[in-house]
């Protein structure tokens, strides 16, 4: 496979304009649009021998490194809502350390881009031994965790050669949305919401394709943060993963200290950080948890906080009253796919960054892209 940056400077670049083509491969041929006598669903077809076990499991543990982990996590909630199983997260590493309890009852689910990151095929052997259903999504046919997984589903995001994960991260996203809508498969009840998140499946590329627009303005924006030491980044529900995933972005491409934090945990210690100096991103789109969101802004602006807002198009007078934030407008989509469109301007901002500092983009220090030792 002949793999070029095209008209890009770097595949870090190239891979995040990609977006819209790589989430239309991941969803080909596994979205049935439903018509007279059929119901919208999702075919996947890796998995369909294997969705009742799925479905008795006592519980679905995700499991995953870096990006990989942070992709489940913001898959989480939907999985929860539709199966109705519990649904827990372990970096492999920690369940390595502690020995975390894995049962035969468990549906084991690893997430790695590679299909070779050393700490979660060591997890995978713990759970084979323990005796758990392991399933694996990843992008690369023939990895080792595809090939000792029982069953599992490629994301097809094509070969992604940035270190920092871009396209897989939002790829592996739309995989776990549409693996919850096949374990929710069987309950009628949820059905409405199946069929609203199947049409915002369908209408996911032209959304992404929109906040790529953003490119120019997330660029302005590493202008004006390229000698700040620290970047704090703030999320719940949805886009608790959006917080950290846009940190550790920064974090390992453009050498910023970065940091992505829970909104609602935000009074239990790092207001106190907050000053006028140190910039502030929050995620604030709309869902459950606007709110709560709101007056998370409240508090830092009460606090004199740099604050920088992601919201919904149209909302920047609801997200920032006294019009003294930095507003970055989102097109909005169904609430658990707003992960992958929010992602998309921090991955922007972490690729200015990177450039306007003049760091190494595709290979930053001291990172490999698959870490294949423990
Ligand atoms: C390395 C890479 C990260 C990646 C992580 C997990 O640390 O630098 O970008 O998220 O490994 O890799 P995986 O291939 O398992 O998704």
């Amino acid at each position: 496979q002949q793999i070029n940056k095209g008209h890009y400077e770097h595949y870090m670049q190239k891979e995040i304009h990609e977006q819209p083509e790589s989430l239309t491969t991941t969803m080909r041929g596994r979205l049935i649009r439903g018509g007279s006598c059929k119901a919208k669903s999702v075919l996947l077809g890796g998995l369909k021998d294997h969705l009742k076990t799925i479905r008795r499991s006592r519980r679905i543990v995700f499991i995953g490194c870096g990006t990989s982990y942070n992709a489940a996590l913001a898959a989480r909630p939907i999985l929860e809502e539709l199966s109705g199983v519990p649904v827990t997260m372990e970096i492999a590493s920690d369940l390595l350390d502690r020995q975390g309890p894995i049962y035969r009852e468990d549906t084991a689910v690893f997430v790695s881009q590679s299909g070779e990151t050393a700490d979660a095929l060591q997890a995978l052997e713990y759970a084979l031994e323990n005796g758990a259903l392991c399933v694996g999504i990843t992008n690369t046919v023939g990895s080792a965790i595809a090939r000792n997984t029982h069953c599992g589903v490629h994301i097809n995001a094509g070969a992604e050669i940035g270190v920092a994960s871009t396209k897989a991260y939002t790829s592996q996203i739309v995989v776990m949305a549409m693996l919850a809508l096949a374990i929710g498969d069987d309950t009628i009840s949820n059905q409405p919401r199946r069929e609203a998140i199947i049409d915002g499946l369908f209408d996911l590329p032209g959304k992404v394709r929109d906040v790529l627009k953003l490119d120019q303005e997330m660029k302005d924006l590493a202008k004006l943060l390229i000698a700040e030491q620290s970047l704090l980044v703030f999320g719940r529900g949805y886009n608790y993963a959006t917080a950290l995933e846009g940190a550790l972005k920064v974090k390992e491409v453009a050498l910023m200290h970065s940091e992505g934090m829970l909104a609602g945990e935000m009074k239990h210690g790092p207001l106190a950080l907050v000053d006028e100096h140190l910039p502030i991103i929050v995620i604030a789109t709309r869902d459950a948890c606007f709110s709560k969101q709101q007056s998370v802004i409240q508090q830092l602006h009460a606090r004199k906080g740099r604050l920088i807002v992601v919201c919904t198009k149209g909302d920047s007078a609801a997200v920032c009253p006294g019009g003294s934030c930095r507003i970055i407008e989102v097109p909005q989509v169904e609430d658990c796919l707003q992960p992958v469109v929010n992602i998309i301007p921090l991955q922007l901002l972490a690729y200015h960054l990177t450039v306007l500092r003049g760091y190494n983009v595709d290979q930053p220090r001291n990172l490999a892209k698959s870490v294949t030792t423990q």
